[in-house]
């Protein structure tokens, strides 16, 4: 069940980091670069004021944390407008935002109270068979996507879940439904359009631009903004899949499906997502499994068929509608975290159960909404099938992000929560090291670490060199001006 709240105007905080080195512009210097920028882009594009729809819906994040007040918002609609918006920010030195779909929990990252640029009207998907790839607007959510192409017969390795944005998914790596089969999203991608900060235009690819196309696979919006995204396709009829619930007493018989799932499933086509929930005072897991076929060989699923389920959506069905039968819960107030593991033993798993448990009733009194963890056993191979790229920073470990999503009602108890997720998150590592896993400085996953994560611990021994090209397509720091992790 989706939990659509009305939008909460958040404090109006920019981190320090989003402002770089210079002073921000007032609130009147703002109007008159909102101004200015009206009137230098074409037709394609529009600025929007407060009061206006437009203006409510480009600042709407995921989580309501998230979203900011700004001075107005632009909706480019062409390469050459985003060109033209980037270098009047750049010159202006004025603090902007770009959203795809919204979906980061970090404050700031995609949500400013400068100048917010939503992508929104980068919303065109191109299927070419002869490539058998296809061109993507950072503008949509996966589900536009896969809805386009499925005429087609093909789908592209995204989102696993209902609304979340193509833009920040594929910038930030991609775990998703084929990524035992072909990777992370990023080792899908062929080409990005970037624009640059200095407002060219650009085609990356491996042969056109190995740097940058190093750098964006991971590096979000640190080299300017992208306009299209090129992806493999891959050819899909129907799969089999969806959501299988399980209440309390279960739970053991859940614990040891799961372990058995991740350490003998040697099939790439099958996946899993087990999420353990506490909500309304009990755990629950929600345990979506995707097979890329119409049926799964007996065996694969059947121990988790067997047991007693609350609730049940599983079937043959189209790609997209198995994205559409995972469809998250957003709360008031929310944040991600990670911890990364090798693997999902039973020991590992019941950890995870008890952070679950643990959590749930210690941040009740805080206004927890929803206490929720994520179980991904992909196989160890997955880091085998791309080249280089910022995320991940290491591909001959088979590590295993464990998502944490947190989310509550009162903006007073955003500290504790945020505490509370580096804490457990240190903790599930911590169980891991005395298991016999090597993770204590495994990376993180950049699309799920809490915004203060330092940046080692994300890129690793990418950062030098993912800084000096920075350096080279930014030397002013433009990119500064917008947040996220920077290099
Ligand atoms: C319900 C839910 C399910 C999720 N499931 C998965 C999952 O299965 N696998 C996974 O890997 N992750 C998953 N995530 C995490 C997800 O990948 C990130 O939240 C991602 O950043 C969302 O992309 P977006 O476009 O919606 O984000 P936004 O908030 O719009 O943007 C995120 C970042 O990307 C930058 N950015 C956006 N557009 C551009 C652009 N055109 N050019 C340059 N920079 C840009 C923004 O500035 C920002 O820093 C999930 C998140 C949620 C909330
Ligand atoms: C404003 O948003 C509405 C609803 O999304 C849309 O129909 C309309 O075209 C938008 N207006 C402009 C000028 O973009
Ligand atoms: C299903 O459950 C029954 C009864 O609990 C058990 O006998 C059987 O072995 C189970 N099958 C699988 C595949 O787990
Ligand atoms: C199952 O999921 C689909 C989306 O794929 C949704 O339309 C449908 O309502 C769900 N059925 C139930 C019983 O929840
Ligand atoms: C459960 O989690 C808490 C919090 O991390 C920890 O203190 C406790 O030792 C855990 N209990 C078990 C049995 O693992």
């Amino acid at each position: 069940m989706v939990w659509k709240i009305s939008t909460i105007i958040a404090l109006a905080t920019v981190l320090p980091s989003t402002l770089g080195t210079s002073v921000p512009p007032s609130t009147s210097n703002l109007q008159q670069v909102c101004a200015k920028i009206q009137r230098a882009v074409s037709s394609a594009s529009a600025v929007f004021y407060p009061g206006s729809a437009n203006y409510t819906a480009d600042n709407a994040h995921w989580v309501s944390s998230s979203t900011q007040s700004s001075a107005c918002t632009v909706e480019p609609g062409a390469a050459a407008d985003v060109s033209i918006i980037l270098q009047l920010l750049g010159s202006t030195k004025s603090p902007f935002g770009v959203k795809g779909g919204g979906h980061i929990t970090n404050i700031g990252f995609s949500s400013t109270t400068g100048v917010q640029i939503s992508m929104k009207r980068f919303s065109s998907v191109t299927y070419d068979k002869k490539t058998q790839t296809a061109d993507i607007g950072p503008g949509l959510v996966w589900d536009d996507v896969y809805a386009a192409l499925e005429p087609h017969g093909v789908i592209v390795a995204g989102g696993r879940v209902s609304g979340v944005g193509v833009a920040g998914f594929t910038l930030g790596g991609g775990y998703n439904w084929l990524t035992n089969q072909v990777g992370l999203t990023v080792d899908t991608v062929t080409a990005f359009e970037l624009v640059r900060p200095d407002g060219k235009i650009v085609s990356v690819s491996a042969a056109s631009n190995p740097d940058l196309f190093f750098g964006l696979k991971g590096g979000f919006n640190n080299f300017g903004i992208v306009t299209k995204f090129t992806l493999k396709t891959f050819a899909t009829d129907k799969v089999w899949g969806g959501v299988i619930a399980y209440g309390p007493d279960q739970i053991p018989a859940v614990e040891a499906a799961l372990a058995r799932f991740a350490n003998t499933n040697t099939d790439p086509k099958a996946e899993i997502i087990a999420a353990a929930n506490f909500m309304d005072g009990q755990i629950q897991i929600d345990n979506i499994m995707f097979y890329n076929g119409p049926t799964p060989p007996p065996g694969v699923f059947d121990e988790f068929l067997n047991i007693t389920s609350v609730s049940k959506n599983v079937s043959t069905r189209s790609f997209l509608s198995l994205v559409q039968a995972g469809a998250p819960t957003a709360g008031p107030r929310g944040a991600f975290h990670v911890a990364t593991i090798l693997d999902f033993t039973p020991t590992t798993i019941a950890a995870v159960v008890n952070e679950t448990i643990f959590w749930g009733n210690k941040l009740a009194d805080d206004g927890a909404f929803l206490v929720s963890y994520n179980i991904e056993p992909f196989m160890s191979s997955i880091y085998s099938h791309g080249a280089k790229s910022a995320y991940p920073p290491v591909r001959n470990a088979g590590y295993l992000p464990i998502n944490l999503n947190f989310a509550w009602t009162p903006a007073k108890s955003d500290a504790i929560f945020h505490a509370a997720l580096k804490q457990s998150a240190n903790h599930l590592t911590d169980v891991a090291v005395h298991a016999g896993q090597a993770v204590a400085q495994a990376p993180l996953y950049s699309n799920y670490a809490l915004a203060d994560t330092p940046l080692e611990r994300i890129y690793g021994d990418n950062l030098p060199r993912l800084r000096s090209i920075k350096a080279q397509v930014d030397p002013k720091n433009v990119m500064g001006l917008a947040g996220g992790f920077k290099f």
